[in-house]
């Protein structure tokens, strides 16, 4: 078989197992997690997945922006590593799996690989990147950004916490994860990344597995709305400016345009911060952040537009910043093939699927060939404490991992001496 797709089966339980006990660090009352980027849970599960990794006889490093490295030698030491992962950090309100799965999953391959003693050709690595969900400290996926130079280093560290101001970089140094090594600048052979869906499409279409082709793109803005403070009893009607008011008509205008674009277009306001944040003064200023995501960038127009005139209307100023962009991203064909070759290897129904959400890969794709394995999750929910996916489907997913990445690791040299029977 070309590269070697030896058809081999991960431990499901293991795999499993390990989720359940990542997802006690941060667990919420609703069967939940939640474990902010850089926060003191995400050292604790940091700590424990470099526990695990070194268990499986990994060696560690931690870059600069934190991102965590766990490498399995391979028997070329001079090949750069087929690479898997994702991230440990969640929403305030997240799930078990969205990022911890693709790193359970890259910690389960490795384990497998040990247990049948099958040496690779080129080494591989599991990684934990810094702070992918953006919620805690804006944009989203910052260490592989960094790693991938979308962003500087500097730039990296100083995001700041979205509430209190606290830098990505000070909170590192707190929990223990400014790590000693320079962020990228390394060659990678590979890059697979194993994730729940997070939508409805494999559940209802009763397919374990996504062959994931790509991802959409995304534009987030920051939008400040003013007005005028005053006083909530003596102020006429007629007389206010009410910056609560006027994100209130923009952010409904917001919604309308994404179901305006449906299908593809997505829009969501999920941050808004009211000031002075008082019952009876009117509030004079509104802080509010869109996440928009399209694969056609004139929608952008659309957007300036509608917030403008909702914002005149009434009187008020409205600035509108574009804050973070990335253009639609096709992973490398060479791995979405080693993807569907390797769900069609182990007999499992897939489709093509395109990503709805942003993740590591999408960076990583313009430093190395890159691609994602998908998985269902239950009522296609995530962002939630509820967010849930079936065992066997998350073993399906990681079957298919292990396979597509053995199909990497021994593409630069000869195959294994590993022989299925266990015999060496
Ligand atoms: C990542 O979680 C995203 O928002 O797409
Ligand atoms: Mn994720
Ligand atoms: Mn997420």
């Amino acid at each position: 078989m070309p590269g070697g797709m030896p058809n081999l089966q991960v431990n499901g339980e293991r795999l499993w197992a390990s989720l359940m006990e990542l997802a006690q660090i941060g667990a919420t009352p609703k069967g939940g997690v939640c474990r902010l980027a850089a926060s003191d849970l995400d050292g604790q599960a940091r700590r424990l997945f470099i526990r695990w990794c070194e268990e499986a006889g990994c060696t560690v490093r931690v870059d600069k922006i934190g991102n965590i490295f766990a490498r399995r030698p391979g028997r070329d030491p001079h090949l750069a590593p087929v690479m898997t992962g994702s991230h440990l950090d969640t929403q305030p309100t997240g799930g078990k799996f969205d990022g911890a799965y693709g790193v359970m999953a890259g910690l389960e391959l490795v384990r497998t690989l040990n247990d049948l003693g099958y040496e690779t050709t080129a080494p591989i690595e599991i990684v934990a990147w810094t702070n992918e969900e953006g919620s805690r400290f804006s944009p989203a996926m910052v260490g592989s950004g960094v790693f991938a130079g979308v962003f500087d280093l500097a730039e990296g560290l100083a995001r700041p916490d979205n509430l209190t101001g606290v830098t990505l970089g000070a909170e590192l140094e707190r929990i223990g994860f400014a790590g000693p090594e320079p962020v990228g600048g390394c060659p990678v052979a590979a890059y697979f990344e194993a994730h729940i869906e997070q939508g409805p499409i494999l559940e209802a279409a009763g397919k374990p597995i996504g062959v994931v082709t790509g991802a959409q793109g995304q534009r987030w803005y920051e939008i400040t709305v003013t007005g005028q403070e005053a006083h909530a009893g003596p102020t006429p009607m007629p007389r206010r400016r009410d910056a609560l008011v006027g994100a209130a008509r923009m952010i409904d205008a917001v919604n309308r345009i994404g179901h305006a674009y449906a299908p593809y277009a997505c829009a969501t306001v999920g941050f808004v911060r009211v000031s002075p944040n008082s019952r009876n003064t009117i509030p004079g200023q509104v802080f509010f952040t869109v996440d928009f995501r399209h694969p056609y960038d004139p929608v952008l127009s659309h957007l300036r537009q509608a917030c403008q005139e909702a914002a005149s209307a009434i009187g008020l100023e409205a600035e509108v910043k574009e804050f973070w962009y990335f253009p639609p991203t096709p992973f490398h064909p060479d791995l979405v093939a080693a993807v569907r070759n390797a769900a069609g290897a182990q007999g499992y129904a897939h489709q093509d699927i395109i990503s709805g959400a942003g993740h590591d890969a999408v960076y990583m794709a313009r430093v190395a060939p890159s691609a994602m394995v998908f998985v269902p999750c239950i009522g296609g929910i995530s962002h939630n404490e509820i967010e849930d996916a079936k065992p066997e489907d998350l073993t399906a997913g990681c079957n298919v991992l292990l396979n597509a990445a053995l199909d990497r690791a021994n593409a630069a040299g000869p195959p294994s001496t590993f022989k299925p029977d266990g015999s060496r």
